[in-house]
């Protein structure tokens, strides 16, 4: 226990709500260890003095239960400390002392309510009122904290429509910790004359300070202010001063603050502003409307006779439907876009104000709501920012929706290779030496002003995370207007958790913002040309890390993500955000990309939960997604230490998903023996590739399960669905709505399993080994070559250049629409071997999708290589899209080629060896 307050784990750092539920679990096992004589008085305190430190960053329990605590133990009460320990971990638990004033008294172990005790306001209304904690920074004595408190809560109204506590520190470190460890925070108020160091000498706390690279305290407000917005970027921050206010107010930087005000003297206009502060995040502009609509007698006589539900409530045979989904879902549809709703459309009431609101969450300038999921939002922004011609460098493992996107705009795919993972049979992400290679060989080619945008999944399905910002700096530094599209479909709860959000796409985005408004960029980037001489070779710009010119940057980023993947959007809710100088340029094309695919009927109800998402995510995105972070610790950590689960199963670590190659800060992962918080944020930073910590990639094929069968395994016997599958592994996702106990149904499950294993393997003797040792040898072993893309056929090579290999995927797309350009080869063909070798070339004429993995392993237009056959013989998937085993491979004749050849005259191309 005492290694544990020198040394915390960073499980433990990353979160803070498991961890101190963990911390009060410890106190109530000493406190009752205490009192059956197992333990001793020391055990409790030394417990109890280990909590006492952080706990001072929470409203509750606060200083008199916690002084409670103290007492009972120095009068030798081990009855009465055991009790009201786990009095308070049972509210902690159950969040019950947010609405339930008894929670808050020394002595209501009987339910005896006293009321001059409690805060005063809970209990005063018959709604639930939200209830938040407001962190406030001070330099006045900690011994006048609580009359303090007690004037906060002299102010409460029975019409305030949140509750909210005090929660008081009296430095710059203490406050840090606050905001890394209570993730009830909704406000926070900054005093001047606050010191530098917290009263604590904790080690904890310094290791707090080191886990986000916080190296400098300092006393000025501003200072202080700007660091928790790094942190924590949704909370409201107001700063008081009684010296320099209009000046302060004058700053430009103190726009962090959400208000600045004159001496503590207007604690009444604080306390409303605060108030004023979370209704606006509070604020569904878009949901309250649709709620207050149901409300409402309209008479409907429009299409969409579902509205108001009276042909299903009247109805005998579909009246269950009705019955299960509730009469609001019915009374909320509607097909009008007036009356107090808005077109998603053309949105100018209070869709628009919702979709402000998400772009104030995410970081972005704008959002636009969609709800076909992110296939739809990825369509959109490929058509919208790409013409005909226009070249697009991208992941050929991205998302099926981009291809697709691509066949839309007429825009040439260039594709780049992500890094194989070929005993996983999986991906992972694309170096970005090869993206700045493709870009270096199209600047050879004088073709540099063709390619309009870098297309990449951040993260990928298997959790690879790109330095998103150092891609868009190197690059910016070769074009400076390209634009990057970064589907973020897995990653938009990143923007929640402060380790996470400086690698998504709009985290990047604002630190480069920031850097080219830094007077001192100029500086550096002079001081990097220099460094770099007047011709630098093109090894030399593989080799360095390039900076931009930040005078000449044109920031163009935009980002997708599949809110229902993450966060609580209902199915289908994805949101386009877009960050982007130069979005007067394209916001027609926008128009006519929203027009061309969002429904003219979109869901109310899909709407509404994009709305609601954004809120959950500004008012407590913060610790659920460190929830969400800790739950993947706790599957990583108990299938690691279980000996007879790790016996057949384990979790991919860092050091297996991405290769030492991206890792320079020498990370190996996140549990692994050594590793501290340090070289965790040094990764992050540093590192071009990180791992999700939320993705877990079960390995099975050392159980002797394949992916497929594992997952059906899970399902069927166990109700556990987990995400996709590879030959080997399944991969299992933690989000938001998991909890302590879905991990251990996980493990029980797996301790299940491998217990059937142990005993098959044992009552079936030396034949039940070696088939089992067979089958783990070829589903970890044999495993088949992953086939990188070959290249476009010369006929859909359009006016591609010499040294790089984009094409016309329309053309190629289009060409399958011929039936009589088109022919059918069986795979078992053998004439399919014949053509391979001596030709013609075997084009094919559609996409064709295995899932697993799930990336195209043709494309249209692409000529099929022995790698691609191969790979596809060896498949024993079933769902394959875009082939149909018993026509075969659908492939375009090469008389219909030939005449393409004419039209094109394209040059003639082979990628060259690698
Ligand atoms: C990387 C990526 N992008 C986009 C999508 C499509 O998202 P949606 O299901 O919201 O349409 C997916 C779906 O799995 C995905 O994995």
């Amino acid at each position: 226990m005492a290694q544990h307050a020198q040394e915390r784990r960073i499980d433990q750092f990353f979160s803070g709500p498991g961890a101190r539920a963990d911390e009060w679990r410890g106190l109530v096992e000493a406190a009752k260890a205490w009192s059956t004589g197992v333990g001793d008085r020391g055990g409790f305190e030394e417990q109890l003095s280990q909590l006492s430190i952080t706990e001072e960053y929470h409203a509750y329990p606060g200083p008199r239960l916690m002084a409670a605590l103290r007492e009972r133990a120095e009068a030798g009460d081990a009855a009465g400390a055991r009790s009201l320990a786990m009095r308070i971990t049972h509210a902690l638990q159950t969040r019950s002392f947010r609405q339930h004033a008894g929670d808050w008294d020394v002595h209501a172990e009987t339910d005896t309510e006293a009321p001059d005790l409690l805060p005063p306001g809970f209990g005063e209304t018959n709604t639930r009122r939200p209830y938040f904690e407001t962190l406030i920074v001070t330099g006045v004595p900690a011994t006048t904290w609580p009359s303090l408190a007690a004037d906060w809560r002299k102010l409460r109204r029975p019409l305030d429509s949140f509750i909210h506590e005090p929660v008081f520190v009296g430095s710059f470190e203490d406050a840090f910790c606050a905001a890394m460890l209570n993730p009830d925070l909704g406000a926070v108020i900054v005093n001047e004359g606050f010191a530098l160091r917290s009263r604590h000498d904790a080690p904890v706390l310094r290791a707090l300070m080191t886990s986000m690279d916080q190296k400098e305290t300092s006393d000025s407000a501003l200072t202080l202010a700007k660091t928790l917005k790094r942190i924590r970027p949704e909370l409201d921050i107001y700063l008081v001063s009684n010296r320099n206010v209009e000046e302060l107010a004058g700053n430009p930087e103190a726009n962090v603050a959400r208000r600045i005000f004159y001496s503590v003297e207007e604690l009444l206009e604080l306390h409303l502003a605060i108030l004023e502060g979370v209704q606006d995040r509070y604020e569904t502009p878009f949901f309250d409307n649709l709620k207050k609509y149901a409300q409402r007698p309209i008479g409907t006589f429009h299409a969409l006779p579902i509205a108001r539900g009276k042909s299903v409530f009247r109805s005998d045979w579909i009246r269950d439907m009705g019955e299960f989904y509730g009469p609001n879902l019915f009374l909320a549809e509607s097909s009008a876009t007036t009356g107090g709703l808005d077109s998603l459309l053309e949105p100018t009431g209070n869709i628009k104000k919702a979709q402000d609101n998400a772009a104030r969450a995410f970081g972005a300038d704008r959002v636009f709501f969609v709800t076909n999921g992110t296939s739809t939002s990825n369509k959109m922004a490929v058509q919208a920012l790409l013409a005909p011609g226009d070249i697009v460098i991208v992941d050929r493992n991205c998302h099926k929706s981009h291809h697709y996107g691509m066949v839309l705009s007429g825009a040439q795919p260039l594709y780049v290779e992500a890094f194989p993972m070929t005993e996983y049979s999986m991906y992972g992400a694309v170096p970005l030496r090869t993206i700045k290679q493709a870009l270096l060989n199209l600047k050879a080619d004088n073709r540099l002003d063709r390619v309009k945008m870098i297309d990449l999944t951040n993260c990928t399905f298997d959790g690879h995370i790109y330095n998103t910002r150092r891609v868009m700096e190197e690059c910016l530094a070769i074009k400076p207007d390209l634009i990057f599209l970064w589907d973020e479909a897995w990653f938009g709860f990143a923007r929640f958790s402060p380790f996470l959000r400086p690698r998504t796409a709009m985290g990047a985005a604002n630190d480069i913002e920031a850097w080219m408004h830094d007077p001192k960029s100029i500086e550096a980037y002079e001081k990097h040309r220099a460094s770099l001489g007047d011709n630098p070779s093109e090894e030399t710009l593989l080799n360095t890390r390039l900076l931009p010119d930040p005078r000449q940057i044109r920031l163009r980023v935009y980002q997708t993500n599949s809110t229902h993947k993450s966060m609580s959007a209902i199915r289908q809710g994805s949101m386009l955000l877009v960050k982007d100088v130069d979005f007067h340029t394209v916001e027609a094309q926008f128009k006519e990309a929203v027009f061309t695919h969002a429904s003219t009927s979109p869901n109310q109800q899909l709407i509404a939960s994009l709305d609601v998402a954004r809120r959950q995510m500004e008012l407590e995105g913060y610790g659920l997604v460190a929830n969400a972070i800790e739950i993947a610790f706790a599957i990583r950590k108990a299938v690691a230490a279980n000996p007879l689960i790790s016996k057949y199963f384990s979790v991919l670590g860092a050091d297996k998903m991405v290769p030492a190659a991206f890792r320079k800060s020498g990370f190996s992962d996140y549990l692994n023996e050594g590793i501290n918080w340090g070289q965790v944020l040094h990764s992050l930073k540093e590192d071009e590739f990180c791992l999700d910590p939320t993705r877990l990639t079960l390995v099975c094929g050392t159980a002797a399960f394949d992916g497929t069968q594992f997952k059906g395994i899970l399902a069927n016997r166990y109700g556990i669905q987990v995400n996709k599958t590879s030959r080997n592994s399944v991969l299992i996702q933690s989000n938001i709505n998991n909890t302590r106990s879905d991990v251990a149904h996980l493990i029980r499950v797996l301790a299940e399993i491998s217990s059937e294993i142990e005993r098959d393997l044992a009552q079936g003797g030396a034949n039940a080994i070696k088939a089992f040792d067979a089958r783990v040898k070829s589903l970890m072993t044999d495993v088949p070559d992953l086939p990188n893309f070959s290249h476009f056929h010369d006929g859909f090579r359009g006016d591609a250049g010499e040294r790089t290999n984009e094409g016309d995927i329309r053309s190629g797309f289009f060409a399958a629409y011929d039936a009589a350009g088109c022919e059918y080869l069986r795979l078992n063909d053998p004439e399919i071997d014949r053509r391979l070798k001596n030709g013609p070339d075997l084009v094919s004429a559609s996409f064709v999708i295995p899932y697993p993995p799930g990336f195209p392993i043709m494309v249209p237009g692409q000529v099929i290589t022995q790698e691609t056959i191969d790979f596809m013989r060896k498949l024993d998937v079933k769902e394959i899209h875009g082939y149909n085993a018993v026509q075969g491979l659908k492939l375009v004749r090469h008389e219909a080629l030939a005449k393409l050849g004419d039209r094109h005259a394209p040059a003639s191309f082979r990628p060259a060896a690698e």
